[in-house]
C-alpha cells in the first residue's frame, strides 16, 4: 500500500487534505525518523509515522450502504433511540458515521463510513450532490408545483433551494385506484411497495423528487410550501450510488470496489 502522505493522514483523521498539507509544510512529521516536507512523499507498510512524536496509525477506510427503516436516528449514538449505526455489526462499528442525516420516518439509502474526507466531500453544499427520492403525498402535484420546483422554493431559510426535479409516476384516484398519468392502473413495476394510502379515500401521488441540497426536512418543507404533506419518504440514490433493492430494510451490504470508485469520481468532478 504505497500512498501519497497527505491522503494517508487526512484517511488517518488529522484534518482535511488542506489541513495536512499545512502540518506536513511545517515539518511536525516524520517518516521513518526523518522529517516530511512534500505532502505527495509516499508512505508504504512498515514505515513509522510520527506526528509530533506521536505514532499515527492508518485506518482502513469502511464503507457501507444501509437500507435504513422508519423509526431510527441517523446518528452514530443517541442515549435512548437504536441509531444506523446499530445495526452493522463489524468490529469498527464504533468508528462508522452516517454520511448525512434522513429523518426518523425516512427510509432508504444510507452510506455509512469511518471515511471523514469523503464524506465531507459529498455532504459539502458546493459539491451539489444529486439525492433521489420517491415520496408519496397527499393530494395531486399539479405541474404548477412541478415549475415551482424547478425553480427553487423560499422554505425560509433566507435563500432559495436550488432547482429541484419532480417526476410523477402515479397516484391513488381515492377510490382505491393507483393509476399513472394516462388514466391506466400502473403495473407491477412500480416504484412502490403496493401499500396503499390508509384510507382509500386519500388521494395521493407517488413521485421521484431529486435535490441537489440537504438542508433540515428540505423535501417535507418544499411540499409544505406548495400546500401538500408528505406522507412517505425514501432515498433511493446519492450521487453515483443506488440503493441495492436486495436490501430489507435494516439490511446493509459493504460497498463494491467500483462503487467506492464511483463515489470518489464524484468527489472529484
Ligand atoms: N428531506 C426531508 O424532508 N427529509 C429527509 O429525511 C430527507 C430529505
Amino acid at each position: 500500500m504505497v500512498m501519497r502522505l497527505d491522503k494517508f493522514l487526512a484517511h488517518a483523521g488529522l484534518g482535511t487534505r488542506s489541513e495536512v498539507k499545512k502540518i506536513i509544510r511545517s515539518g511536525r512529521v516524520l517518516l521513518n525518523g526523518v522529517a516530511a516536507k512534500r505532502p505527495e512523499d509516499k508512505v508504504d507498510e512498515g514505515m513509522e509515522v510520527l506526528l509530533d512524536g506521536k505514532v499515527v496509525s492508518y485506518a482502513v477506510s469502511e464503507y457501507y450502504m444501509l437500507n435504513k427503516p422508519k423509526g431510527v436516528v441517523s446518528a452514530s449514538r443517541d442515549k435512548d433511540a437504536k441509531t444506523v449505526v446499530d445495526y452493522i455489526t463489524c468490529p469498527h462499528a464504533k468508528d462508522l458515521f452516517p454520511a448525512g442525516r434522513l429523518d426518523k420516518d425516512t427510509e432508504g439509502l444510507l452510506l455509512l463510513t469511518n471515511d471523514g474526507p469523503l464524506a465531507h466531500e459529498l455532504l459539502s453544499p458546493k459539491k451539489h450532490v444529486e439525492k433521489v427520492y420517491q415520496v408519496w403525498v397527499e393530494g395531486m402535484v399539479t405541474a404548477e408545483d412541478q415549475k415551482l420546483f424547478g425553480e427553487g422554493l423560499d422554505i425560509g431559510d433566507g435563500k432559495k433551494t436550488r432547482p429541484a426535479k419532480l417526476e410523477k409516476i402515479s397516484y391513488y384516484d381515492g377510490e382505491g385506484r393507483l393509476l399513472d398519468f394516462d388514466g391506466f392502473e400502473a403495473g407491477s413495476a412500480e416504484i412502490d411497495n403496493l401499500e396503499k394510502p390508509e384510507e382509500n379515500r386519500i388521494c395521493q401521488t407517488r413521485l421521484e423528487i431529486t435535490i441537489t441540497e440537504g438542508r433540515y426536512h428540505q423535501i417535507k418543507r418544499m411540499f409544505g410550501k406548495v400546500g401538500k404533506s408528505v406522507q412517505y419518504l425514501r432515498r433511493v440514490s446519492m450521487g453515483n450510488l443506488v440503493l441495492d433493492e436486495g436490501l430489507e430494510p435494516g439490511g446493509y451490504r459493504s460497498l463494491t470496489e467500483e462503487e467506492i470508485f464511483g463515489l470518489k469520481i464524484f468527489k472529484k468532478t
